[in-house]
């Protein structure tokens, strides 16, 4: 479908605009946080790729900010537990 980009999240597929980035998508589907960290979950919480707040793993790559990278279609996103 023209316009759309679809990823899966931990098995899950879903989909937003084409262009929008993986934190886009994630919070387009009604995630507001995705990884473990030490002090609870996080997901976005600069948005400018500053905090490292947003990491996942991106098709086997860890530590990928998600509000950084544009989503591409067939994306697999894990999330991550970190310390
Ligand atoms: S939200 Fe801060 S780096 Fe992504």
């Amino acid at each position: 479908m023209s316009g759309t980009v679809r990823i899966v999240v931990d098995d899950e597929l879903i989909s937003g605009r084409d262009g929008q980035t993986i934190a886009g998508v994630l919070i387009g589907s009604g995630r507001i946080a995705w990884r473990t960290a030490q002090h609870g979950e996080r997901g976005v919480f600069c948005g400018i790729g500053v905090c490292h707040d947003c990491l996942v793993t991106v098709n086997g790559v860890e530590g990928v900010r998600a509000c950084q990278r544009r989503a591409v279609e067939g994306d697999r996103i894990e999330r991550e537990v970190r310390s």
